[in-house]
């Protein structure tokens, strides 16, 4: 069983209450818990297979509840564990930090985004660039489980999505943490970012994101995955994330520096592009410094939960996520397999060869 949303919200509510009482030690009793949890051999076999395995959920081994039994106990209270000591919520660490997420098990419809690697690759590249030192405001407009708050260190943080769902995790794990510096709320970016924004926007401000860009072809009679599905050619929320900043930087008056750091999946014309989102990116900020890198030496296009494609691949390689069982019922497979092949022709049409999996960097600038 899962976790319900409501139940998040419970949570969040029994926690935060109780961790403003003094001497609420239950906070770090999870933590520590989850922590244990996840470093035992038990968890690590288990997530090491648990995409090949969708439909399973990790129970805490009997040694563990004995040693640690009122965080157990806790766990079971909240129902982020059942009596039977299977978890309802998918542990998992990035940057040294052990959060909550959805695990593989959930209906992919409303699966809060399970993996950390994506935020992971924009998190190095933040650091590398020393960006969190540089920009007091970060803005992650698709915040998922929260990663980017864990793994980037700015003073603020506005953190926004369209699933309540992940909003409520986000929330959650910035509470298990002790983070006071992040403002939560519910947006979809296809109608920009939200007016009161413009408020609270500092001189400088950061913004990084990783919006759903997978090309997927409709499940029969089934909404398409919220946390995946980026439209018929994979770039249309990153689009809409890049539309959205465009209207933002020229509404909000504070602001005198801009830089977003998107992930993406995007089309390209060949196996060195040009890629169609840096291409609309160059149009709409003209005077802005923009770079785009593809990640040649991460591998992409995840089926059953690994990237196993060379970066870039060709268009003809996209009908392999058919096979993954992460995201398609088995007797889907032949209608996947063929919406794939659609696109391809399509895709093969309009000149596009192949998908890249990169990084855009864009500095706007006002004097
Ligand atoms: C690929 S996940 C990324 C989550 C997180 N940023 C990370 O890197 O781990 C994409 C997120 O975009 C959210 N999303 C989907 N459509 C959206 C929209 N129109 N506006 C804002 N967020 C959206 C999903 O709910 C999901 O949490």
């Amino acid at each position: 069983m899962t976790i319900s949303t409501d139940q998040l919200s419970k949570v969040l509510r029994e926690l935060g209450a109780g961790n403003s009482l003094p001497g609420d030690r239950r906070l770090a009793q999870i933590n520590g818990y989850l922590g244990e949890i996840y470093q035992s051999p038990e968890y690590t076999d288990w997530i090491g297979r648990e995409e090949l395995q969708p439909a399973s959920q990790f129970t805490i081994p009997p040694r563990l509840s004995i040693h640690n039994k009122v965080a157990h106990n806790l766990l079971i209270e909240l129902e982020i564990a059942h009596s039977d000591s299977t978890l309802s919520a998918r542990i998992d660490r990035t940057q040294s930090t052990i959060y909550l997420t959805d695990g593989f098990w959930v209906d992919p419809e409303y699966r809060v985004f399970p993996t950390s690697d994506e935020s992971d690759i924009l998190c190095d590249y933040v650091s590398r660039h020393s960006l969190a030192s540089k920009y007091p405001l970060m803005i992650d407009p698709a915040c998922g489980p929260g990663r980017h708050g864990i793994g980037i260190d700015t003073p603020y943080q506005i953190s926004l999505d369209m699933s309540e769902r992940a909003l409520a995790y986000s929330r959650l794990n910035a509470l298990l943490r002790g983070t006071t510096n992040q403002l939560f709320g519910a947006n979809d970016i296809v109608r920009g970012f939200p007016k009161p924004i413009n408020v609270l926007l500092r001189e400088k401000t950061l913004i990084v994101a990783n919006m759903p860009f997978a090309i997927l072809p409709k499940r029969p009679g089934r909404p398409e995955p919220l946390a995946q599905d980026g439209g018929p050619r994979g770039v249309a929320l990153s689009k809409a994330l890049l539309d959205a900043t465009a209207m933002l930087f020229k509404n909000a008056a504070a602001m005198r520096e801009l830089r977003v750091i998107l992930l993406f999946y995007s089309l390209g014309r060949s196996d060195f592009g040009p890629w169609e989102i840096a291409q609309y990116a160059e149009a709409l900020f003209p005077d802005a410094v923009a770079k785009t890198t593809i990640l040649t030496e991460k591998p992409m296009w995840r089926v059953n939960g690994r990237k196993e494609q060379p970066n870039p691949m060709p268009v003809s390689s996209l009908k392999e996520k058919a096979r993954c069982r992460l995201t398609y019922k088995e007797f889907d497979e032949d209608a996947i397999r063929d919406g794939f092949l659609k696109r391809q022709q399509q895709f093969a049409k309009d000149g596009w060869t192949h998908l890249g999996y990169g990084v855009l960097d864009i500095s706007l600038t006002k004097s």
